[in-house]
């Protein structure tokens, strides 16, 4: 029985005092679900204030990105360490934004997942290809590639201590989405590839969440798919009712 987890991408938005009162009104409309793992994913700066806003709720929390290092004289980065100290509980890693505007490989990406899961944190692992890509007919390649070179060297000791995001670069903020059958198949392809992996048992564990202009209307139809394991919500996640109607789709 895979729990299906419903993650916010808050993105570059919300200040301090607009997080506080987004979380405020989520904890308040969808604080006692426990049959959907809710996620919160605000901006660093926002993280503590969140954190003090959803305690003693079942909303939980997620850094966007973290770095592969503890510590050391790298400007400008995030530790995972400060992400569990902060009272994260997950971390996006490779969101698309981060490999398209940052040019994050799969080798450091790779570098990230392990640090992040050595201290604890449970990966949010975003793949997915661009529009070009699946044109071409190279959506399985892609989605290969960014597997088989994002996990070497991990090990999913408790495959429900880890979960992928498949996000269609195509579908993210365009409100373009995938149909559910082409997300169904995709998200089968992955979960495939995971089990020669890990095993099927492992594969059958892990959760995979898909991600691209998720909204109140389409949430149901999505994860009502046999291996749609839930939602990675970029716009819809900052507004309270649209959020929690997609929690609640059911
Ligand atoms: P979107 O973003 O829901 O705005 O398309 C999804 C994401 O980037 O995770």
């Amino acid at each position: 029985m895979r729990i299906p987890i419903i993650a916010g991408n808050w993105k570059m938005h919300k200040a301090i005092s607009e997080a506080r009162t987004l979380a405020s009104e989520i904890v308040q409309k969808v604080g006692d679900v426990r049959e959907v793992q809710v996620v919160l994913c605000p901006p660093f700066t926002a993280l503590y204030a969140v954190a003090e806003t959803i305690k003693g709720s079942s909303v939980e929390l997620g850094g966007q990105n973290c770095h592969y290092e503890s510590k050391g004289a790298y400007t400008g980065e995030v530790a995972p360490e400060f992400l569990t100290d902060m009272g994260c509980r997950y971390v996006i890693i490779g969101h698309s934004e981060r490999r398209q505007y940052f040019k994050e490989d799969d080798q450091l990406l790779n570098r990230k997942l392990k640090k992040a899961m050595a201290v604890g944190l449970i990966p949010i692992f975003c793949i997915g290809e661009t529009l070009e890509e699946r044109k071409k007919e190279q959506t399985f390649d892609v989605l290969r590639k960014q597997v088989t070179n994002g996990l070497p060297g991990i090990q999913a000791d408790d495959p429900s201590l880890f979960v992928v995001a498949y996000e269609p670069v195509w579908a993210i903020g365009t409100g373009l989405t995938a149909t559910p059958d082409q997300a169904q198949e995709a998200h089968r392809y992955v979960r495939d590839l995971l089990a020669g992996l890990w095993g099927t048992d492992a594969a059958e564990t892990v959760r995979i969440q898909y991600g691209g202009s998720v909204k109140p209307d389409n949430a149901a139809e999505l994860m009502g798919q046999p291996d749609i394991d839930g939602a990675l919500v970029g716009g819809a996640s900052l507004e309270a009712d649209s959020f929690a109607k997609i929690v609640k789709h059911k």
